[in-house]
């Protein structure tokens, strides 16, 4: 289904807690370009290639509701530091990412960029890594936090926000994630630099059940895009 020219920004949001059989990644693989199909032979470990399967065909499956065109058909390339375009189609913004078990894909007309992460809840950062992503600012603050627990999971949120940003931008982490620094504004994240805000950019912390954590990044014009986050099914066949 095509959207029209002059829609405001909206952004799809999907989530997908993905089988790992291997009858239905198999049933997937038909949708993926040859590229792809031949990159997903070369994963050493059975998990790898499942996410890699499924991230693309969820990808494939929202592009395609959005351009009409059949996933199989749609041809994605990287740019030179890895962030996927859509050949013929400059108007969709999308990003993808994967952490075991979940695939998170984000769709948008509208806006500048885009970008999306997510982490397991229970991934373990060092007290190192921390000191190697965050800010000074960001380091107190996870500091006063009172329980272990809270302090982990901000650590968890602070680390997909950058990396979401990072992915909007297109360079991942060749860049510093401490100079994208974030502070809380009524419980919704707020980049800052130097203090300001750029009111461009939009990061939301998504909600997607006790084992995920997923950001997004934003960048609109037209102020704050609406966001639609719903749980993908896959309907290509029933799975026994
Ligand atoms: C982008 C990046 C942060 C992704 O990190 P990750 O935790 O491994 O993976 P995620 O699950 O979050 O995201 C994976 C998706 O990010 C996308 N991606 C890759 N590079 C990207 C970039 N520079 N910008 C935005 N998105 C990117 C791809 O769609 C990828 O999906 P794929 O595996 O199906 O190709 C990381 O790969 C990176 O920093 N890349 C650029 C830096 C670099 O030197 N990479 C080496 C290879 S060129």
């Amino acid at each position: 289904m095509h959207q029209p020219e002059n829609q405001p920004a909206g952004i799809e949001i999907a989530l997908w807690p993905y089988s790992k059989h291997e009858g239905d990644w198999n049933r997937w693989m038909p949708s993926l370009s040859p590229d792809e199909r031949e990159r997903a032979a070369t994963y050493r470990f059975e998990r790898d290639r499942t996410a890699f399967i499924a991230g693309r065909y969820l990808l494939r499956r929202l592009l395609s509701l959005q351009t009409g065109t059949s996933p199989g058909k749609l041809v994605l390339s990287p740019d030179k530091h890895g962030k996927l375009r859509l050949e013929g189609d400059d108007r969709l913004q999308f990003s993808l990412a994967n952490a075991d078990g979940l695939v998170a894909v984000a769709v948008a007309s509208g806006c500048d960029h885009l970008g999306i992460d997510c982490e397991r809840v229970d991934t373990e950062i060092e007290a190192a890594a921390v000191d190697s992503y965050c800010s000074a600012d960001e380091r107190r603050w996870l500091a006063e936090l009172p329980a272990a627990r809270e302090r982990a999971r901000a650590a968890i949120a602070l680390w997909t926000l950058k990396e979401s940003h990072l992915k909007a931008l297109g360079v991942g982490l060749r860049e510093d994630p401490r100079n994208v620094a974030f502070s809380w504004n009524d419980g919704i994240p707020v980049m800052v630099d130097g203090g300001d805000r750029d009111r461009r950019w939009h990061h939301r912390l998504v909600e997607s059940g006790s084992q995920h954590v997923v950001a997004l990044a934003a960048c609109s014009q037209s102020g704050f895009p609406g966001i639609s986050t719903r749980l993908f099914q896959d309907d290509s066949m029933p799975s026994e």
